[in-house]
């Protein structure tokens, strides 16, 4: 079944139909009062393939493999096939949790100076546009992997909705309109992104049809034949043939190497409540694990909002700190045991004077020693997932894949390209992160689960450089506060630090006139962003009553992404 309505008529169906606002979540219940599953997504058309796959017989695995696969069709600009992500698993029955990794990889060509150039400096766009940009995409053997090993259903049942969807197509909508016109440029430049994305050239008008004839080809190949339809055989060699003709250094053999990793996920607690998440190469679990134990140091409900974000900042900086200096994939670099350590936080807190801000460039010299899309899915026995899946820039690398429908990514990009060179998200990275062959670039997706006794928070948000400060907001705003309130945390407004660039930045208006002179009267550089950020996706169910609910950023609406 197919919806061709856009998705301002979506939402206001599914009020109509008794939903909350805002909610991309879709109750599927048989006779009870309180609905036992819920998906929150990006897009209607999604979260409505992933409960369609519940009524299937799913679990919430096969949901996600749904809601994956779908927001690559109506969703082409955030992730899709040729791109990869992190999924974060836990399966009832036996407690058992697990990320699965589906990165992408450098091909087997790649070299830490591909991206520089004779004259030793960084090469303008290379790694953010172009055939040479793409990683080795993880999402199409993430979706496998997750239907041959965690669900219920065949792929070709999972998969059908997005088959559906790519070849009969969907109709655009305002938010699809906003992020064309932001990358009119790139797509024009290229062909094959224009025939599909553009109506005569230009940004479509809303309700254009999308379809996507060669995606179903490629998305019925996978149903079909599982994993091996996309890393071997006619669609991969078609694929690395078009990467070669435009520059880029796949090779067949990068493909068929190609494998997910199954990791431990990253684990700690906060206050009490159970925090799981993204482990290495994502930034993500390891960057939140130590801010957080860093802020758990101070009576934050006691602090004025002004005191609070100083807080905040501090301990982000000394996270994104360490995240540039020391991460890196784990499979190629040595990463600090300690990083997330109580005796470092301890440390780490001790260097915060709570009356000053700490220069960034100050914090470096202190130096001991020696850098979308998000959905939410739980099922009715309990099973849960949080997946963040990405393509990089919007658009991707701004190319498709020969024949297949595919946009790729321009994954490349979140490497270190040199040393000290900022990245698409003005992130800077060391050695560890510097592009070397098989390696997966650092990543800050964090998909992630909050457990305390009222219940189980499952969230996460694109937004690149910001995910992690996101995701801290977050979590903080339900653990500090006992006013449980999940749809204020996907729209609570937000700021943000990165340590480099040294200054708070915020949304337009989320911060009080008087908090910023106090900010700035700490020392702190503090500015205004131009649009605001995010997309945050969380599922909550409450422990005492069992019931789930989805809450979706109201951002997205107001075309506010990245
Ligand atoms: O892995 C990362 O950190 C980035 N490639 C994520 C990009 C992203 O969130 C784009 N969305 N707005």
């Amino acid at each position: 079944m197919t919806f061709s309505f856009p998705r301002a008529r979506a939402f206001a169906v599914l009020r109509r139909a008794g939903a909350m606002a805002f909610l991309l979540c879709i109750i599927w219940v048989h006779g009870a009062h309180a609905a036992r599953e819920a998906i929150a997504s990006a897009h209607p058309l999604a979260t409505q393939a992933g409960m369609q796959t519940l009524a299937k017989g799913g679990n919430a695995f096969d949901a996600a493999v749904a809601v994956a696969a779908a927001l690559g069709v109506v969703e082409p600009f955030a992730s899709g096939l040729g791109g990869g992500g992190f999924l974060l698993l836990h399966r009832e029955a036996d407690g058992f949790e697990v990320m699965i990794d589906a990165r992408e990889t450098a091909p087997g060509k790649a070299t830490p100076t591909m991206y520089v150039g004779a004259d030793g400096k960084p090469m303008d766009k290379a790694s953010v546009s172009g055939m040479k940009a793409a990683g080795i995409p993880g999402e199409p053997a993430a979706l496998a992997w997750l239907a041959e090993h965690y669900g219920r259903l065949p792929l070709s049942v999972s998969l059908a909705p997005a088959i559906r969807l790519a070849r009969d197509g969907f109709a655009t909508d305002e938010r699809f309109i906003f992020v064309v016109g932001m990358r009119k440029a790139l797509i024009q430049d290229n062909p094959q992104l224009a025939a599909v994305f553009l109506d005569h050239g230009q940004a479509p008008a809303p309700g254009f049809m999308i379809r996507q004839p060669k995606l179903a080809g490629t998305l019925e190949a996978l149903a079909a034949r599982g994993r091996d339809a996309f890393y071997t055989g006619d669609i991969a060699r078609n694929m690395v043939a078009a990467v070669q003709a435009g520059g880029g250094i796949w090779e067949l053999d990068d493909l068929q190497r190609y494998k997910v990793v199954e990791r431990a996920p990253q684990r700690f607690t906060y206050r009490g409540a159970k925090i799981t998440c993204a482990p290495l190469p994502s930034a993500g679990g390891l960057t939140l694990a130590q801010t957080l134990q860093i802020l758990e140091r101070f009576a934050l409900r006691e602090l004025d909002s002004v005191q609070r974000i100083h807080l905040v900042t501090e301990a982000l900086r000394r996270g994104y700190q360490d995240r540039a200096r020391y991460l890196g994939d784990p499979d190629f670099v040595q990463v600090p045991t300690w990083l997330a350590t109580h005796a470092y936080a301890d440390r780490r807190a001790a260097s915060i004077d709570l009356k000053r801000a700490t220069a960034s460039e100050a914090l470096a010299a202190m130096a001991e020693g020696d850098n979308t899309s998000h959905f939410s899915v739980v099922d009715a026995a309990g099973n849960r997932v949080a997946a963040t899946l990405s393509i990089n820039l919007p658009f991707g690398a701004g190319v498709m894949a020969g024949d297949t429908g595919v946009v790729l990514n321009d994954e490349m990009d979140d490497f270190a390209i040199a040393p000290d060179v900022e990245n698409a998200y003005r992130l800077v990275g060391g050695a560890n992160n510097l592009v070397q062959p098989y390696k997966r670039p650092l990543s800050s997706m964090t998909p992630t689960f909050v457990e305390d006794e009222r219940g189980v928070l499952v969230l996460g948000t694109p937004g690149g450089s910001r995910i992690i400060s996101m995701v801290l907001l977050g979590i903080l705003d339900y653990v500090e506060r006992t006013d449980r309130d999940i749809e204020r945390i996907v729209s609570a407004p937000r700021y943000h630090h990165q340590y480099l660039p040294d200054r708070i930045e915020y949304e337009p208006g989320a911060l009080p006139a008087a908090t910023v002179e106090g900010l700035r009267a700490l020392g702190h550089t503090v500015q205004e962003g131009r649009r605001r950020w995010g997309n945050m996706q969380a599922v909550y169910v409450e422990r005492a009553t069992g019931e789930a609910s989805g809450h979706s950023d109201p951002r997205a609406k107001g075309g506010a992404l990245f």
